[in-house]
């Protein structure tokens, strides 16, 4: 049994995957699709693979959805997302060839359907967008298509370079299969944007995009085919490409807007003990909403709690500067931590997960309000000496007059996840190594600490099936 492997976080059955793709929800069956290589646990030979839920939760690997078409120049099926008008499923996705055809200056969008959600055909009419509807203008890395439907038609974001600068482009189509370029829908700040997506609340609107760093997003309002009114640019995830990235995200049958995001393996260093037979996983689905400030608001999904077993409730736990063991030990949990303002003054909280007895093994979880920082502290969560040690901080959400900081954190096997109320996310890999790093402890920098109850769910791992 390899350790690293998450229980409740969805991975591919072998092999590689990186970006979710497609995600949607048809007669109650949600389907979801990944970057996948599917002989090797490394990025490459790109394909769609499959899988399919009734709960966001527990799946079933489907056969793989997609595989490149060598024999029409293609090499890889990079990342898109789907379709569903009057119950037909149509998938966009970018192709990628070599030579001319390279993901830099020669991509294509393509599209395929399937009438059963098994097989997914690619009609004659592929490409559908080329390059050379931008007449003059000069694209690099022109990627990962999202299609959404409105008043006026179907509409396309698709990710891109110009002028060395991270944008998204946006079309429109009344068929999905003619398209005509509307504009630079946004032009950012970053060198590149990957994974562009989007959510409409009424006229306004909420942009995703991976700039190669931390998954952000901006909301804003929607006017006809531009993106106006800035009112908040935000992280969608402290954990940086290494830890959250390529998000995409769909609407579900109850109208509920759902983010998928990639967790990469960290880098470990070439003495890593164990040769893995899979690499990457999916962050927890998260319900995403906008708040009247026009921040987003994100909580895992509530399915999850079907997995919480064991639990153990603590109140009022004073909390002293020497390490204290809440005496449970899990690799798999869930941990609810509720903490007053007032009761932790000044100091830093912290919580240290997959915490050996020695001490020599412990990832820290350092919550510090006066500051307004959370941060996930690797430097000793491994012996390993080459993995990644660097902090992963995060900012606190403004909350006025707030009394309470509510502290969410999933632990599994290797990723950690962290939401601090429903604002902050931070998600990071570690790689412990000792065989009893699983202790759960807490500890102040200063003086006493009062924290108003801690509860902690043993959380048993999801059913995976194989279709
Ligand atoms: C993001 C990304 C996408 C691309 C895919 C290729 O991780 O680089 O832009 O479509 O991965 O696998």
């Amino acid at each position: 049994m390899d350790r690293y492997r998450p229980r409740y976080h969805f991975t591919s059955p072998r092999n590689w995957m990186n970006d979710p793709n497609g995600p949607f929800q048809l007669n109650g069956e949600y389907h979801l699709f990944y970057q996948h290589n599917p002989s090797k646990p490394e990025w490459g030979d790109i394909h769609w693979g499959h899988a399919k839920s009734l709960d966001l939760v527990n799946w079933t690997h489907l056969p793989i959805g997609m595989a490149p078409s060598y024999e029409l120049g293609e090499s890889h099926c990079f990342s898109g997302c789907s379709v569903v008008n009057d119950g037909e499923v149509t998938l966009f996705y970018t192709s990628i060839g070599e030579g001319e055809r390279n993901a830099t200056t020669g991509a294509q969008q393509w599209m395929a359907r399937g009438k059963d959600l098994r097989t997914w055909h690619k009609p004659g009419i592929n490409p559908v967008l080329t390059l050379d509807l931008h007449g003059e203008l000069q694209i690099k890395d022109w990627r990962d298509p999202y299609v959404w439907k409105s008043e006026d038609g179907w509409h396309m974001l698709l990710g891109g370079i110009q002028e060395e600068k991270g944008c998204s482009f946006l079309y429109q189509s009344d068929d999905l299969e003619r398209w005509s370029f509307k504009g630079t829908f946004y032009k950012g700040e970053e060198w590149i944007w990957e994974c562009p997506h989007l959510f409409r609340f009424g006229d306004k609107a909420v942009l995703f995009y991976s700039p190669s760093g931390p998954v952000r997003y901006l909301s804003g309002t929607l006017s006809g085919d531009r993106f106006i009114d800035v009112e908040q640019h935000g992280t969608v995830d402290f954990g940086g490409w290494e830890g959250y990235y390529a998000s995409t995200g769909f609407v579900d049958e109850r109208g509920r807007r759902i983010v998928h995001g990639w967790i990469p393996e960290g880098s470990r260093g070439e003495e890593f003990p164990v040769s893995l037979d899979w690499a990457g996983a999916l962050a927890l689905p998260r319900v995403v909403d906008l708040k009247p400030n026009g921040a987003l608001s994100m909580i895992p999904v509530p399915e999850l709690e079907t997995l919480r077993g064991e639990s153990h409730s603590f109140q009022d736990i004073s909390v002293e500067p020497a390490p204290t063991s809440t005496g449970i030990h899990s690799t798999s949990f869930e941990c609810l931590l509720e903490i007053d303002r007032q009761a932790i003054a000044a100091s830093v909280l912290t919580l240290s997960v997959l915490a050996s007895a020695c001490g020599k093994e412990h990832t820290d979880i350092h919550l510090d309000p006066a500051s307004h920082s959370i941060t996930i502290d690797r430097s000793n969560a491994s012996l390993l000496p080459k993995v990644h040690k660097t902090p992963i901080e995060g900012k606190l959400p403004d909350v006025d007059g707030a009394e309470r900081i509510r502290l969410r954190i999933f632990v599994d096997q290797s990723i950690v996840e962290v939401f601090v109320d429903d604002e902050t996310c931070l998600t990071t890999r570690v790689y412990p190594t000792l065989e009893d790093s699983t202790g759960i402890q807490l500890r102040t920098n200063i003086g006493n600490s009062v924290v108003s109850s801690m509860q902690i769910w043993e959380m048993k791992a999801a059913e995976i099936r194989t279709e």
